[in-house]
């Protein structure tokens, strides 16, 4: 990765991890993991990657470490992603170890939930405060074409496991793939809905390792609403709710059950973006798009300060573009896939 001079002046003086812009980092996600139990056609080739070296790899106190300096630094959500988070053994004893650091940060997990089942009671114990779980369909044919895995049944004991735990409103997330899942938009929200799930479709974005992603087979934010339309009456929820929440939330048939379409691709949130990600691998990065990420492993195993490190961070945050510039002629796909940046 190029390692360019920063043309712009220092970010202000502070701890706030603030951009030119003005927008100011508080989500933190964390990629635990770039391994994952699933092969899903929009992430992944079916053989898998190449994964980060484990030498490479954050150990839990690193970890630790650099989640609290992101604290300091006003961070006051933490959502563990992946790859699959649920791969990392210690992924209770992380949890536990977040809640403990001050101010608590909320704590949420995007996982594809092939293991939540046996771990739903104990991450809920631990401190997990909400979960978004990853399922594209509910018809088993097609969930094996989308992930190339046999587990529908794994992840639907997963969700109701979540639910018992009280990892309340339990999210489900789609991404709706031409020819598989998008005529069938409407028998997910319908399965959703009657077990008190919140279902979010989201714009496959280009962050296949493969590289195979192509604008004119997305399936747009407007086509799922056509979908979702065709069976329940769907009422815009104010737009003065939402927030930094990309979604474009909507009322299922007068309420309250709500259907959210994040049109990432359609219509970027970039403006209101509060986001910053870390790496399995100690690399920060501004964007899930940026071309560029600043280290923070080798700093931190050369014995840098937490100040050392936020400094380094805070000028990741600085270098932050206005917008991903997604169909732009100069944009390009980032090196790393999504199952190495986290979602
Ligand atoms: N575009 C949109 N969403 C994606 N996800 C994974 N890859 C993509 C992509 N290319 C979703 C997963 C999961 C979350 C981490 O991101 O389905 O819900
Ligand atoms: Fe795994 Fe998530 Fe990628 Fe699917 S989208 S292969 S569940 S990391």
């Amino acid at each position: 990765m190029t390692r360019l001079p920063d043309p712009r002046p220092r970010p202000p003086e502070g701890s706030a991890l603030i951009d030119t812009y003005g927008r100011i980092a508080q989500d933190l996600r964390v990629s635990l993991t770039d391994r994952c139990s699933f092969r899903c056609t929009y992430c992944m080739p079916a053989e898998g990657l190449p994964w980060i070296p484990q030498p490479q790899m954050l150990s839990d106190d690193e970890l630790m470490r650099l989640i609290g300096v992101f604290i300091g630094a006003g961070v006051t959500q933490v959502r563990l992603t992946g790859g699959e988070p649920l791969l990392r053994r210690s992924i209770v004893e992380l949890v536990a170890g977040i809640a403990a650091l001050r101010p608590r940060p909320a704590i949420a997990m995007t996982t594809n939930g092939a293991a939540l089942a046996a771990v739903a009671a104990p991450l809920a114990a631990a401190g997990l405060d909400r979960v978004n779980v990853s399922l594209d369909t509910i018809d088993a044919s097609q969930f094996l074409a989308l992930t190339r895995r046999d587990r529908l049944a794994d992840v639907i004991a997963g969700l109701a496991a979540a639910a018992d735990a009280g990892l309340t409103p339990v999210k489900v997330n789609a991404v709706a793939m031409r020819g598989v899942n998008d005529a069938v938009v409407a028998d997910l929200l319908a399965w959703c809905l009657a077990r008190g799930y919140e279902l979010r479709f989201i714009e496959q974005m280009p962050l296949d390792a493969q590289h195979g992603w192509d604008r004119s087979v997305m399936v747009t934010a407007e086509e799922i609403k056509a979908g979702l339309e065709a069976r329940f009456e769907l009422t815009p929820v104010e737009s003065t709710d939402r927030g930094s929440a990309p979604a474009a939330r909507f009322l299922v048939d007068g309420g309250p059950a709500t259907v959210g379409i994040i049109a990432s691709v359609s219509e970027p949130f970039c403006s209101a973006c509060d986001r910053v990600r870390l790496t399995a691998d100690g690399q920060v990065r501004n964007c899930l798009f940026s071309e560029r990420e600043t280290d923070l492993r080798g700093p931190l195993r050369d014995g840098a300060s937490d100040a050392e490190l936020l400094g380094l961070i805070r000028g990741e945050m600085w270098r932050k573009g206005p917008a991903h510039g997604i169909g732009r002629p100069d944009f390009h796909q980032p090196d790393r896939p999504m199952s190495a940046i986290g979602g």
